[in-house]
């Protein structure tokens, strides 16, 4: 049996003066003398000190920058600045020797492309283990927070047979190519050649069948992975990542709009509480990033006094009709400097929403009754015949974090703006009879995972916080 002590549990309130076994991977070397080990339990190091009469040079060369070994010792005061205690070791276990002249990674700073190319590795950096540390603290707060609510957990469906979006950015599971299908002698689709004998495709979203669950349990979310063929060849798009889905019974976009302003500063505040030590740490390397940057390209505040702000400050509400007004009558605007244009109808863009939100509003910022014509089907038609209960939540830095709405129960409505929209309502009879059969008002909304993970460690490309990112020609691992 292998036993040992964890570094932040010991770091809480250090047993000094007893013998301690701690493992982990070398971070650092302090001349050839001290050895910093961190073992991923959180951000802190524990200094180890290594006297050259008791190990020999062979030995203490072999443990280079990232090899994995275990220390045994007597945990002490430490004599230097920069650490409380420090351990006087007595044995050391080398794990896994780290020839450094094979390692991909070397002990400097070295770019975000080049680690994302060396995943295998990447974690073992202080960045990217505070980075997925806080992605589990966020997960974890996600199923508390409506655990705790009276939520129920649904598992939606990967494979599917429907578009939720009907944005027609599925990436196709079934065999059967939709522009040439094979076909029987007598010229029809030949579906017995594919094994659900039917077009499928990855999830887009869970949304659809998260209704199925609201309209018996009342109140459910999923949590799960998504997949959209878009081009998600920007900073804040992957073609595979994590949605979290809260679908409620008996809610309007009101209701819709509270939860979803409440959720995300739970979820903030939930890090801020639990994930203080990383959060401080990335809090601090933007700093270091951003100091030879020019003042205006400077986030105005550092990261943990960011969030706080964001947790503290009630969101700004407006409808997309008074956001458009506001961008018309910007300098921004007037000056032709924004890249897209702006008349009532078109979709707002992230250089239009990061406008509203870090430069008018200076906070993050609820767009309402957004232009039927841009919204997907299933969105409730509001009184003006022009626009839909729509929402979206939308963050410094970040842009859309959330999308939501009320549903449209109404049948009538719903079967007319599908047949408008060219949506099939074949696939979609089951949705349909939601309506027809014991159907109410209820509404929900979508929280990328990503990009909320993305705001509240600050990372600038939203490839860098999932473990494993799938993008255009980024599939390894
Ligand atoms: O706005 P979207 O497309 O909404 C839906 O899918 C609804 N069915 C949600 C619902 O009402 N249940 O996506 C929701 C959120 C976006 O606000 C964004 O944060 C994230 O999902 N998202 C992406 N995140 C990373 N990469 C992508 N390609 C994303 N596309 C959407
Ligand atoms: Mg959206």
């Amino acid at each position: 049996m292998i036993e040992r002590q964890e570094i932040k549990t010991l770091l809480q309130d250090p047993p000094v003066n007893t013998r301690v076994t701690i493992m982990g991977w070398v971070r650092a070397w302090r001349g050839n003398r001290f050895m910093v080990i961190n073992d991923g339990s959180g951000p802190e190091t524990l200094q180890v000190v290594v006297d050259g009469e008791r190990f020999d040079e062979e030995t203490i060369r072999a443990i280079g920058f990232h090899a994995c070994v275990g220390v045994t010792g007597t945990l002490a005061e430490s004599q230097g600045a920069g650490q409380a205690v420090e351990v006087i070791a007595e044995e050391i276990t080398i794990f896994g020797e780290n020839d450094l002249s094979r390692y991909p990674l070397q002990p400097k700073k070295q770019s975000m492309e080049f680690l994302r190319d060396n995943a295998q590795f990447r974690m073992r950096t202080n960045t990217f283990s505070s980075v997925f540390r806080v992605r589990h603290g966020v997960a974890y707060a996600v199923n508390k927070y409506f655990h705790d609510r009276g939520y129920y957990y649904l598992h939606t469906p990967i494979i599917t047979g429907n578009d939720a979006e009907g944005a027609g950015e599925m990436f196709r599971v079934s065999v059967l190519d939709p522009t040439n299908p094979p076909r029987t002698a007598d010229g029809k689709i030949d579906y017995n050649q594919d094994f659900f004998g039917k077009a499928t495709n990855l999830t887009v979203s869970g949304q659809l069948q998260a209704e199925i669950g609201a309209m018996a349990l009342g109140k459910v979310y999923t949590f799960g992975p998504t997949f959209r063929a878009e081009n998600s060849n920007t900073s804040r798009h992957l073609a595979e990542f994590w949605m979290i889905e809260p679908e409620i019974a008996f809610a309007d976009i009101e209701n819709d709009m509270d939860l979803a302003e409440d959720f995300v500063k739970y979820l903030i505040n939930y890090c801020l509480e639990h994930y203080a030590a990383d959060l401080q740490f990335l809090d601090e390397r933007i700093q270091e990033l951003e100091k030879n940057m020019k003042a205006t390209d400077r986030r105005p505040m550092g990261l943990i006094d960011t969030l706080r702000f964001v947790v503290e400050n009630d969101f700004a509400r407006i409808t997309y009709t008074e956001a458009l007004d506001i961008l018309l009558q910007s300098k921004t605007y007037k000056k032709g400097k924004f890249e897209f244009d702006l008349s009532w109808g078109t979709d707002l863009q992230a250089e239009h929403e990061r406008y509203l939100v870090e430069k008018h509003f200076q906070r993050p910022v609820i767009v309402r009754d957004y232009p039927k014509d841009i919204k997907a089907f299933y969105m409730r038609q509001n009184d003006d015949g022009k626009t839909v209960a729509a929402m979206d939540v939308l963050f410094p830095y970040i842009g859309e974090v959330i999308g939501g709405s009320q549903r449209e129960e109404r049948e009538d409505r719903l079967r007319q703006r599908m047949a408008e929209m060219n949506v099939h309502a074949d696939e979609l009879e089951w949705y349909l009879q939601l309506r027809t059969f014991g159907g109410c008002p209820h509404a929900g909304f979508g929280l990328g995972f990503e990009r909320i993970v993305q705001f509240i460690t600050g990372m600038g490309n939203i490839r860098d916080v999932i473990p494993f990112p799938r993008a255009p020609r980024l599939a390894q691992f």
